[in-house]
């Protein structure tokens, strides 16, 4: 005879089998750390040199906590970072998809590349292994969102975006490291830095046939969650899970900004691209100064910032042409702050030469 509980999970289960079949959200299997290859012993992170994603990238969703009570202590850096792996590693799986061997050496580039290209998708899925497991069970861990790097199938754009995403990916690592309440986790985090140095040092001895050395330091930029904001614009608006939380959190959703030296006029031009999100210099004064701060190796330079004109004067003390300019625009001297940043970050890329 069936007891009034036993016949509530029945009644349950017949339910269940009337729904469509479990979703890979729910995956209690990929919430185990200790489920699938483990990154640093397991060859899928190393060289699986197929074309179908490796672990865990052929498994999406958000992976929903098993239980409630304190969110691990680096809980909601590991979720921003973990919402940018998903961004590079889909990168490199659409490069993996797109192209192959003589996709790059009709561009005589070494027959090496594809199997560079899958070595780093390989790695790239490696730190999705480690941001899931460094995600404690009380805390959402984020899915994957869709993308779209406009790179329509051209495998010269592709490069490109492929350095420039592997020197986004050092500096918010950098910045990134100034969140963690633990040591493990700075250390995991200069550790993975690391990686995506070598990645990028590889496109620029490889790809671009240039210097790879960028100088005594890379460029230190404190306010990581800003330069995650950039990755949004690859995100395809409503694609991602819904349990994901908002990336980065916490936003400050600040106007966007490119900027162009100018070397001939010593100036630095700097553009709003955002037509639905624009800076407004009379939103604290009439006529206040605002700066452009510019970051590069462990310094940051001040130049006023004429709104006038939207230009700065070049930072000519820096050592032009080696590694990368943040430039922010702020309403302080140095931005001091987080709240000091009101337009930006604009990235730099001095290697390679485009
Ligand atoms: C989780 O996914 C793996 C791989 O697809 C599968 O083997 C496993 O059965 C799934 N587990 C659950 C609980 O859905
Ligand atoms: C995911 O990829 C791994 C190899 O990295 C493979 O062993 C596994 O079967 C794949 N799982 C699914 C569900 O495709
Ligand atoms: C690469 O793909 C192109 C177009 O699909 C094809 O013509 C070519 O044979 C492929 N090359 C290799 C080495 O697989
Ligand atoms: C790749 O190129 C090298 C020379 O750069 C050549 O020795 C080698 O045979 C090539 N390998 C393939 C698979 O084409
Ligand atoms: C959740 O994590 C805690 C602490 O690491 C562990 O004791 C517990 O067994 C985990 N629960 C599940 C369901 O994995
Ligand atoms: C790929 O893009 C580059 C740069 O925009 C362009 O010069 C080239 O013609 C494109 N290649 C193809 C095959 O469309
Ligand atoms: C400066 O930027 C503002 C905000 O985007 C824009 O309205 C203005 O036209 C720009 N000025 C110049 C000279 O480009
Ligand atoms: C910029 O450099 C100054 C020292 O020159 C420092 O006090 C300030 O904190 C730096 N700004 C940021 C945002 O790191």
């Amino acid at each position: 005879m069936y007891s009034s509980s036993s016949l509530l999970i029945a009644l349950l289960a017949a339910t269940t089998t009337a729904l469509p079949a479990p979703q890979n959200n729910l995956n209690a299997s990929l919430a185990n750390p200790n489920y699938g290859p483990v990154p640093g012993e397991s060859r899928t992170y190393v060289d699986y040199s197929k074309t179908a994603a490796p672990f865990p990238g052929n498994i999406t969703g958000a992976i929903l906590p098993t239980e409630t009570g304190l969110a691990g202590p680096d809980d909601l850096l590991f979720q921003n970072l973990l919402s940018a792996e998903w961004a590079i590693f889909d990168f490199y799986q659409q490069g993996v998809e797109a192209f192959n061997v003589s996709s790059f050496t009709e561009l005589g580039l070494p027959n090496t590349t594809y199997d560079r290209v899958m070595q780093i998708r390989d790695n790239e899925a490696g730190h999705l292994r480690i941001f899931q497991d460094s995600i404690s069970n009380t805390s959402v861990k984020p899915g994957a969102c869709t993308y779209d790097y406009g790179f329509n199938g051209n495998a010269s754009v592709w490069l490109a975006l492929q350095v420039s995403l592997e020197v986004i990916s050092m500096a918010f690592l950098t910045g990134l490291v100034r969140e963690a309440t633990n040591l493990d986790t700075m250390s995991a985090l200069v550790a993975i830095g690391e990686v995506e140095s070598r990645h990028n040092t590889w496109a620029l001895i490889d790809v671009w046939n240039q210097n790879p050395f960028s100088g005594p330091s890379d460029t230190v930029f404190p306010y990581a969650n800003e330069i995650l904001d950039l990755t949004r614009q690859y995100i395809v608006p409503g694609s991602c899970p819904a349990a994901n939380p908002t990336y980065p959190l916490p936003r400050q959703n600040l106007p966007a900004t490119t900027a162009v030296i100018e070397k001939a006029k010593g100036l630095v031009e700097f553009e709003f691209t955002d037509p639905h999100n624009q800076p407004d210099w009379y939103s604290e004064q009439r006529d206040r100064q605002y700066y452009a701060v510019y970051f590069h190796g462990v310094h940051n330079i001040t130049k006023p910032f004429d709104t006038k004109t939207n230009t700065s004067a070049y930072p000519a003390e820096f050592d032009a042409g080696e590694g990368l300019l943040i430039a922010v625009i702020a309403n302080e001297i140095d931005a001091p702050t987080l709240d000091s940043v009101i337009a930006g970050p604009a990235l730099i890329i001095e290697q390679p030469i485009f």
